[in-house]
């Protein structure tokens, strides 16, 4: 299929396009016999209205926006994702403001020589107040005209933590919230003018833990449920101002050192045994302890992972003209994690995801 949409994306769309050619097809067979008009069956009548609905609603679904002159803002392009995308929709012609923490070190002098000069580097710490206010001062500095708006935000900073919950030093929760959930907020709400201007779209890069649970991961995941319900109330408010809110939920994209190294795993393991009660130490022990952390270090090792379904998604995201609310570039068998966990009683989900 064209478009980084997984198949189970687009059956979003095509649901209600089938439901609706089902009831047209009973409505109409029984209308038609009653009137004595004719004698078509449901069935043949069901084939011909669906055939029309799904071509006309892969039509709409496939239609794209022109690039040209659209401005996009991304922050954490320091990451793999954040870089490769700022990459891909420079390639595609769009205006692409891309947010580093500190927008001087090699990586960002690296886009900016690989990237085309509509390509700006940002300087852009998503827990900075000033920082934000002097990225949409220089955002509208750059702007065309005082009238012009910017097409899309895309929050894709984070950072990644771990450990159990009584594991983990209150300080890092608040750090991880801040990173992944109240700078989406703050980005957001910053932005929503100039957004609102092109009936644009704020873009979240969320994750599969923004949707299941998983041991050793609840400073992430809380944050990342926080950004699904921030995106989906968002979503609402936003209607009547033409804006889409689209949430990208990538599943394991993680290994080859990608979402942690061996160093920062151990480094943030260390921290954490140090700052746990002499209590906590005794009763959960060190043999536990580093089983649970050797458990991640999968999340270290292994070949570099495609990134291609989670570009394909966030760049749907931004050019198609009707973008779905949700992408899910994820594997089978993480579709089967958040069918389970939405859909089963949750003692089924911790008894086979514990
Ligand atoms: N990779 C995956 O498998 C995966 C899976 C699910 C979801 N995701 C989501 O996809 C997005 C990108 O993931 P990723 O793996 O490419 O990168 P990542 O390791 O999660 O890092 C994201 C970026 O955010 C930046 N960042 C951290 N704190 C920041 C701050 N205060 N201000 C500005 N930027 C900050 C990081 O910069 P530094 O390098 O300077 O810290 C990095 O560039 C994230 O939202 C992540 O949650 C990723």
């Amino acid at each position: 299929m064209a478009g980084g949409e997984r198949p189970w994306d687009v059956w979003q769309r095509l649901v209600p396009a089938l439901l609706f050619s089902h009831a047209a097809a009973v409505l109409a067979a029984s209308l038609l016999g009653l009137l004595g008009l004719a004698h078509v069956s449901t069935a043949a009548l069901f084939f011909w209205f669906a055939a029309a609905a799904v071509g006309s609603t892969l039509a709409y679904h496939n239609l794209k926006v022109s690039a040209a002159g659209k401005v996009v803002v991304i922050t954490g392009c320091e990451s793999r994702i954040g870089y490769a995308l700022a990459k891909r929709l420079d390639e595609l012609g769009f205006t692409v403001f891309a947010g580093f923490t500190n927008a001087n070190d090699s990586v960002g002098q690296k886009l900016r020589e690989e990237a085309s000069g509509r390509l700006h580097v940002l300087q852009l710490d998503v827990t900075s107040e000033a920082d934000i206010r002097a990225a949409v001062a220089l955002v509208r500095q750059k702007l065309p005209s005082p009238s012009a708006g910017v097409w899309a935000v895309i929050n894709n900073a984070s950072i990644a933590t771990f450990g159990e919950v009584e594991w983990v030093p209150f300080p890092v929760f608040q750090h991880a919230t801040e990173v992944n959930l109240f700078s989406v907020v703050r980005i957001t709400q910053a932005f929503l003018p100039l957004i609102r201007k092109t009936k644009g779209r704020v873009i979240n890069v969320v994750s599969i833990l923004g949707r299941v649970v998983s041991p050793l991961r609840s400073s992430y995941c809380a944050a990342k449920f926080g950004v699904e319900a921030f995106s989906d109330c968002l979503r609402l408010e936003m209607r009547r101002w033409g804006v889409d809110v689209v949430v990208v939920e990538p599943g394991d994209y993680t290994t080859g050192k990608v979402w942690i190294n061996d160093e920062k795993l151990l480094e943030q393991a260390k921290q954490m045994w140090k700052s746990m009660t002499e209590e906590a130490k005794a009763d959960y022990g060190e043999d536990y302890f580093e089983r649970k952390i050797r458990s991640l270090e999968y999340y270290t090792k292994g070949p570099e992972t495609d990134l291609e379904p989670v570009l394909k998604s966030l760049t749907d995201a931004v050019q198609r003209t009707f973008p779905l609310p949700r992408y899910t570039p994820v594997s089978r068998a993480e579709r089967v994690q958040a069918f389970v966990a939405e859909h089963l009683p949750r003692s089924v989900y911790d008894l086979i995801y514990n």
